[in-house]
């Protein structure tokens, strides 16, 4: 069964959205594999987002994403990584699709809500990088 990461970024957490963002993956049929609640380090965020580390919102991001607790998630089902990015909707929640999350609760490019992997190749590192077992 393919498996993806995601996260409930400090915004979602800070904003008492973890139910609802929850409730639309459990609606689409998708399980809740593994979950907890953490608060990154700076080292944690770093290293997370690595892919980005040229660009210039990194600094912005990585902040953001120590700003508060986060809860990470390994999702589970059939195309679980395409299923989770399309519940999410786009990364700018200006042209994200309607009744997607980010479209409905985020406030601008960076604070929006939640994180997914975007291919097989993420998923793995990502999930990996929080839940080593
Ligand atoms: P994510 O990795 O969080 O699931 O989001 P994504 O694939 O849709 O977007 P990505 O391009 O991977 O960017 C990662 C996160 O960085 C922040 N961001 N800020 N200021 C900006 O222009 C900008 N662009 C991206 C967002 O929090 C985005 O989700
Ligand atoms: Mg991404």
């Amino acid at each position: 069964m393919e498996k993806t990461l995601s996260i409930i970024k400090p915004d979602g957490v800070a904003r008492g959205l973890i139910g609802e963002v929850i409730r639309r993956f459990e609606s689409d049929g998708i399980k809740i594999a593994q979950m907890k609640l953490i608060r990154l380090t700076t080292e944690d965020a770093q290293g997370f987002y690595a892919v980005h580390k040229q660009r210039p919102f990194f600094n912005s991001l990585v902040e953001f994403m120590t700003s508060g607790p986060v809860v990470v998630m390994v999702l589970e089902g059939d195309n679980v990584i395409e299923r989770n990015r399309k519940i999410m909707g786009a990364t700018n929640f200006v042209e994200a699709a309607p009744d997607t999350i980010r479209r409905c609760y985020a406030t601008d490019i960076e604070k929006n809500i939640v994180h997914g992997s975007d291919s097989l190749e993420s998923a793995e590192f990502e999930i990996n990088f929080f839940f080593k077992n």
